[in-house]
């Protein structure tokens, strides 16, 4: 019942450098310093044992844009089909992985597997961020990535829904009424 979740699209390379996606909600930023996420993922996919032997995954991030895509990548296989290729998404090569960026994603995560937990019908692996990738479109003159302008999408109860309004930012609870006022 914990809403929302993220829903990213989590690119594979197997040995053979043979690239797929597999969409994840199971997902969670959980630890600063080092930089690490975990995935939870079923042993039933296919992809589970390319990330287990391969301790590598790339973690791409979902959009307006991407939203079919993501949805796709969640209920076919890479067993039957190329992803990539049915949705015409761009693989390019990351900089530390041998796992595949997805060039239409607006923010990539490259991390490498510490740890495998086997938790019950899910298995959770551990992973450093190595190297991280955000589209420059959504920068500003100041170096300040705004996520929102690529519409970013969450999930929740089956449902994938747009980011919405801003409430408030880090801190407005605590922050002085005359600060609060500029
Ligand atoms: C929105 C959404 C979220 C999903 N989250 C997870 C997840 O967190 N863990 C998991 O093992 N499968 C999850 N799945 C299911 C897999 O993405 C799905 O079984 C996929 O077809 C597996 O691909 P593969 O067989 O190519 O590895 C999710 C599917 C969708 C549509």
């Amino acid at each position: 019942m914990l809403y929302p979740l993220p829903v990213v699209m989590v690119s594979v390379a197997d040995k053979n450098g043979k690239y797929n996606i597999i969409t994840i909600a199971w997902a969670g930023t959980v630890c600063t310093n080092p930089p690490m996420v975990s995935i939870s993922v079923r042993p039933e996919r296919y992809s589970f044992d390319i990330l287990r032997d391969s301790g590598e995954f790339v973690v791409n991030l979902t959009s307006k844009e991407l939203v079919y895509a993501a949805d796709y990548c969640g209920v076919k296989s890479g067993r039957d089909v190329d992803k990539f290729k049915e949705l015409g998404l761009t693989p390019l090569p990351a900089s530390v992985v041998k796992a595949p960026v997805i060039g239409e994603s607006p923010v990539n995560l490259e991390c490498k597997v510490t740890q495998l937990i086997p938790l019950g019908s899910h298995t959770m692996f551990l992973a450093e961020v190595v190297a991280v990738h955000a589209e420059q479109k959504y920068m500003d003159e100041k170096g300040k990535f705004h996520l929102e302008q690529a519409e970013p999408v969450v999930y929740s109860h089956g449902a994938y829904l747009l980011c919405g309004r801003q409430l408030g930012t880090f801190g407005c609870s605590v922050r002085r009424r005359t600060e609060r006022k500029k």
